[in-house]
């Protein structure tokens, strides 16, 4: 047997019809910029995720991009983020000319250790970036109040944790702005690259609506220089009617994620951790192995069963911020989960059949 750690053909066939009718309808208008589809997919975001505003944007490292030109952050400012995410998300703070700052994991969620905060602070801080990673939202209350108390803004990565919650609040909602990933791979993807922000900001979501378009409100007049990202029409489309099944797709994905817990929790691996005020999305499921994560990797391709470590090299060790002067050692908990995760599949469309599989190797490995 092969085990994907995604196969995105059975989620479309699982919705083929409305998929290639709304294409059709769409091709058929020739509305492929900023049409009613985008129009419309924005409020039904505003609905799903508990904000007042959405605008989409060409991807999720736009949205941070925007988000953080919203927030007037730029040269001489600095952001505070953690080290385990994906790397657009310090990308983003370099692209608009500020300096990122990274802070260590806690390392039972692999989310921003909120009580290293505080001393990354500086006067040049603006703003705080948590990523709720592999689909569960960062320990945002303690977020929250140093931001209120040192007057700095939050923008939530929500990339990777649509549909998530936070004591009962929706990842993206409880910051000043959180910023939707579409990519293909992302709990509800596009077909292609796609991204969103949300806010309750009436300011916010109109700069951000300004700079998508080359800074302009008016055709042809420029307040600001901005940018082309817009969210396409044919995306929007797609969006629109996986969105009517991210609920059940995110509660196959923690069905799936149970089973796997359920079925492994004696062996010597750490599974996911899910505060109980959590609600997770299980972007990805990760196990974490004490000893050779490589020797677990190599059995398991061997098996067929596809694994990666998200993400194998934290952003503070990364070359292109060598001139920021980490090293090893400098927040050992991200350098640590770094060498001893992994992702396996976790999609809706798995059978059981394909679960009891993975689970059967991951035994046979511990048995050997
Ligand atoms: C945490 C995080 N931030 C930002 C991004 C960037 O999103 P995009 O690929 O849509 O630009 C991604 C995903 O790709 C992500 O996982």
């Amino acid at each position: 047997m092969h085990i994907s750690l995604l196969d995105l053909k059975g989620q479309y066939r699982s919705i083929k019809p409305e998929i290639d009718e709304t294409l059709r309808k769409v091709i058929e208008r020739q509305d492929f910029i900023l049409g009613e589809e985008c129009r419309l997919f924005e409020e039904e975001i505003t609905r799903y995720c508990g904000s007042k505003y959405a605008v989409g944007v060409a991807s999720g490292t736009d949205a941070l991009i925007l988000a953080l030109r919203a927030l007037n952050i730029g040269p001489g400012d600095e952001v505070i983020t953690t080290s385990f995410t994906f790397f657009a998300t310090a990308e983003a703070v370099s692209l608009v000319g500020a300096k990122p700052v990274f802070v260590d994991i806690e390392p039972k969620t692999y989310n921003i250790d909120t009580g290293s905060i505080e001393k990354a602070i500086t006067p040049r801080t603006k703003a705080i970036i948590p990523v709720h990673l592999y689909g569960q939202c960062a320990d945002m209350d303690p977020i929250i109040a140093i931001a209120r108390k040192r007057k700095l803004r939050i923008i939530e990565d929500t990339a990777q944790a649509i549909g998530a919650t936070y004591k009962g609040r929706k990842a993206g909602s409880m910051g000043d702005i959180g910023t939707l990933s579409f990519f293909p791979s992302k709990n509800l993807g596009a077909f292609g690259d796609a991204g969103m922000i949300i806010t309750n900001d009436k300011e916010i979501a109109d700069k951000i609506r300004m700079l998508r378009v080359h800074g302009s409100t008016r055709r042809y007049i420029h307040s600001e220089i901005g940018m082309n990202s817009r969210l396409d029409n044919l995306q929007a489309a797609v969006l629109r009617v996986k969105l009517k099944y991210l609920d059940s797709w995110l509660e196959s994905r923690r069905r799936h994620a149970k089973y796997y817990c359920e079925k492994l929790k004696d062996l010597p691996l750490i599974l996911p951790y899910v505060p109980d005020h959590n609600v997770h999305t299980y972007h990805q499921y990760v196990l974490r192995i004490k000893g050779d994560l490589d020797t677990f990797m190599k059995f398991l391709a061997d098996s067929e069963i596809e694994a990666r470590t998200y993400y194998p090299v934290p952003l503070h060790l990364q070359e292109c911020y060598r001139h920021l002067g980490y090293r090893d050692g400098s927040l050992k908990e991200a350098e640590r989960a770094a060498g001893e995760t992994l992702a396996i599949a976790v999609y809706p469309e798995l059978t059981i059949e394909e679960l009891d599989y993975v689970i059967n190797r991951i035994n046979a490995f511990f048995e050997r």
